[in-house]
């Protein structure tokens, strides 16, 4: 299996959502970030860097990888469009902001493009003070934008959207160079704390096994 994490935004939470994939199915990772922070907990035979300009070399069938991609799609950034263009799908984390909005449909368009296999996650969702909800995340006012963003811009009502709540956990993966439920395994406070977000994974994990092979 093959993933692209891509947006255009930055600190659209790339970087973990792929993290968090990496270390639970021990997928090796992709990344054309100069300044990366995998060294230290990906083992080498599993990391593969590249520059913006440059492609990533086509990858085995039999290898899972997960591309952490920085960086605006144009004529030069051979390195996103190559990953783009070979996985079996492209996963694109959009938040609740106007410009991770508007960078979100914009780069929802170029990666059609390229790949027709699209997840968008709704991420880092937040209730209002206001705001009361039952049942999951989907009812939150957050993810509603986020999808009805979606199709007010003419994108098809079929992109799935799922959804990921704010949580202090994304850092906690850094930190602990550790995947949620690797956290959890270890730490039995947080085996309660993290039981959502660690639901949501789960989630995008059904959504990852149900795709077929490009
Ligand atoms: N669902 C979430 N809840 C809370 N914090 C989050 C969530 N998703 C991401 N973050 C946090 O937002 C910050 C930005 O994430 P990060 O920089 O890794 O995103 P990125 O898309 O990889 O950005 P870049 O393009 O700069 O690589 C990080 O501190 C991360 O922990
Ligand atoms: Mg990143």
């Amino acid at each position: 299996m093959k993933i692209t994490v891509y947006s255009a935004k930055g600190s659209a939470g790339k970087t973990p959502i792929a993290t968090n994939i990496a270390l639970d199915r021990e997928y090796a990772i992709g990344t054309n970030e100069r300044f990366h922070v995998f060294d230290s907990f990906i083992p080498d035979n599993r990391l593969l860097t590249v520059d913006l300009t440059e492609s990533f070399p086509t990858i085995p069938d039999d290898i899972d990888i997960v591309f952490d991609l920085a960086g605006a799609i144009s004529e030069h950034s051979h390195s996103i469009t190559s990953a783009l263009s070979q996985s079996d799908l492209v996963i694109i984390p959009i938040f609740n902001e106007v410009k991770s909005l508007n960078a979100g449909i914009g780069t929802i368009n170029e990666v059609l493009k390229f790949n027709q296999n699209i997840l968008v996650v709704s991420t880092k969702l937040q209730k209002q003070s206001n705001e009361h909800f039952t049942g999951d995340w989907r009812n939150s006012r957050d993810h509603q934008n986020i999808a009805a963003a979606i199709v007010q811009s003419g994108l098809s009502d079929k992109i799935p959207v799922l959804p990921l709540k704010f949580s202090k956990v994304f850092d906690a993966i850094f930190e602990k160079e550790m995947s949620i439920r690797q956290i959890m395994g270890a730490e039995p406070l947080a085996a309660y704390t993290y039981r959502e977000i660690a639901k949501q994974f789960d989630e995008i994990y059904k959504h990852i096994d149900g795709v077929k092979h490009a």
